[in-house]
């Protein structure tokens, strides 16, 4: 399967990519982590690309596009992939079709986790993030039980430093200018919007009842 999780910054993509990615066994792909990993590349042309993204813009397509590509060549990639945070723009969505189909994988099955903008800043100005696992924590909604420590590894749970109020302005900016373009690529049966403004374990729900139908459709066909 190829899942494409889209929406803006703090609907919940990176929590639900982690739900979705243990349920299908396949790699759940953040091209924000790809880029902030990059940002600390020996390469100056690559550091200069991505210095945008702590301004809150999108990194150039060329830039971002050379990397997904090299990350879907992985093995772990062999029977799909979800990808959070990507496309972004119409030529992103175009550029991704045209690897699909020269990798003759299925077609993308896009989800839009849809979360009205005040309910964003909140959630943004307090998540926090554990810098060994990267697992995604937030001081209202999903509190670690020990302050400041991850419950699983116990690594120290920081900000990210695009999560501040001026920044996620920009951020949400970026996505409003975008939005319609994306979506207007995909046909209608591809094209899922689900109410991320619910509890994460009710999206999971719902994100769960709608992958298992293409699932099972699926296995039915490989039924001689
Ligand atoms: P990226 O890292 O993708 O960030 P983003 O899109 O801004 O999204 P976030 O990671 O901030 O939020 P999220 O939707 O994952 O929400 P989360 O699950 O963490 O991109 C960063 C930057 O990289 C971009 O600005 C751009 O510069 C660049 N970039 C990335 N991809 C690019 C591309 N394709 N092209 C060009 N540039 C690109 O949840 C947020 C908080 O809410 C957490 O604290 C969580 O605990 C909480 N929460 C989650 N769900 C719920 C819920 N249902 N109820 C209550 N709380 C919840």
């Amino acid at each position: 399967m190829v899942i494409l999780l889209f929406g803006p910054p703090g609907c919940g993509k990176g929590t639900q990519s982690r739900f979705i990615g243990e349920m299908l066994r396949i790699p759940a792909i953040s091209t924000g982590d790809l880029l902030r990993a990059a940002s600390q590349s020996a390469s100056q042309r690559i550091r200069d690309a991505c210095a945008i993204l702590f301004q809150g813009g999108l990194v150039d397509d060329a830039v971002i596009n050379e990397m997904l590509v090299s990350r879907l060549e992985e093995a772990d990639c062999r029977n799909g992939f979800l990808l959070d945070g990507y496309p972004r723009t119409y030529s992103q969505a175009a550029f991704l079709q045209q690897h699909i189909v020269e990798s003759k994988r299925p077609n993308p099955l896009l989800i839009h986790l849809d979360v009205p903008r005040p309910v964003l800043v909140e959630r943004i100005c307090s998540r926090r993030q554990c810098s060994k696992c990267s697992r995604i924590y937030n001081l209202v909604f999903q509190p670690p039980k020990v302050d400041g420590k991850c419950d699983v590894d116990g690594g120290t749970l920081s900000q990210r430093k695009d999560d501040n109020e001026e920044v996620l302005s920009e951020r949400l900016n970026a996505y409003q200018r975008m939005t319609e373009s994306v979506i207007s690529f995909y046909a209608e049966e591809n094209y899922h919007k689900l109410d991320g403004s619910l509890p994460p374990e009710k999206v999971s729900e719902n994100i769960a009842r709608l992958l298992v139908r293409p699932l099972s459709a699926r296995t039915s066909e490989a039924v001689p």
